[in-house]
């Protein structure tokens, strides 16, 4: 195993909403490690806590219980402001409707996460240029986003998310609202960039991108059932085939596999 520095570390953590007297346990004793430079895609069918997870990976939301620690700080105990601050500096994150400021060019949308941490203004526009330079949008910096496509809107997207230099990337379903040609592109870009040493995490329910992936987490029904090194299986064949097989038998092949959850998840982050 290489040395690679440990980003995030999750362990035994628990999720359960309360709604109307319903309690619902959207994650259960979750183990996860991501080290710096890994590319993880988290898959599953619909309600298995996909999106609760990657909340909470970004301090959008808290756990129930357990510990969330990054680069070694255990950040479940943070207040409110302190959980925004962390998040402003550490965390990127990019959203399957893009969520860009419709009156606001593409320079200006990348340029607020430096405004909101109090960088001057000459550096934000010199970190606004190499950024956009970066997804390849810098011809477009002065339109506005109805003026550009599902995938180039996406990739303002990444610029914003990646213009503070965060310590993790995290998209949730970032092809979902794309065409496949424009998913191609952002799911190129992403790849591109964790060459250059973006770490990312990415929730995808599209199987034929899991494989672009170091390593492919499968949740149901709140619980890992399958952590996948890509890179070995990729070294001993193709596994395209595979991902959509079982992708169409996605909750059989869940399922079975969930008999041997307690040896699967004793081995997580390993
Ligand atoms: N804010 C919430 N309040 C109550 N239940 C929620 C809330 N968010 C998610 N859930 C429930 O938690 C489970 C996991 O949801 P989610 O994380 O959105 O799954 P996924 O992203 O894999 O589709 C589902 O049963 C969902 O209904
Ligand atoms: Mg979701």
């Amino acid at each position: 195993m290489t040395n690679k520095k440990t980003l995030i570390n999750i362990s035994k953590l628990n999720k359960i909403y309360h709604t109307d007297g319903t309690a619902t346990n959207a994650l259960k004793d979750i183990d996860i490690t991501i080290t710096q430079g890994d590319y993880v895609t988290i898959q599953g069918p619909s309600g298995g806590g996909k999106s609760t997870l990657l909340s909470i990976i970004g301090l959008l939301d808290k756990p129930t219980s357990g510990d969330y620690q990054i680069s070694g700080v255990s950040v479940t105990k943070l207040s409110e402001s302190q959980m925004a601050k962390v998040r402003n500096r550490e965390i990127g994150f990019i959203f399957q409707d893009f969520n860009l400021i419709g009156d606001m060019t593409v320079s200006q949308n990348v340029e607020l996460p430096l405004i909101y941490r109090g960088i001057a203004k000459a550096t934000r526009q010199a970190k606004v240029i190499e950024v956009l330079k970066r997804v390849n949008m810098s011809e477009r910096a002065k339109h506005l986003p109805n003026q550009l496509s599902g995938g180039q809107q996406q990739r303002v997207a990444v610029a914003r998310a990646l213009v503070g230099n965060p310590t993790l990337l995290l998209a949730d379903e970032p092809t979902g609202n794309l065409d496949s040609v424009n998913g191609d592109s952002v799911m190129q870009l992403l790849s591109e960039l964790n060459e250059q040493g973006v770490t990312i995490c990415m929730v995808t329910h599209d199987s034929r991108y899991a494989h672009l992936s170091k390593r492919t987490i499968n949740l149901f029904d709140g619980q890992v059932v399958d952590n996948t090194d890509n890179e070995q299986k990729n070294g001993t064949s193709n596994n395209k085939v595979d991902d959509r097989e079982v992708a169409e038998l996605m909750p059989n092949a869940i399922t079975s596999s969930a008999s041997s959850l307690v040896k699967n998840t004793s081995t997580v982050g390993a």
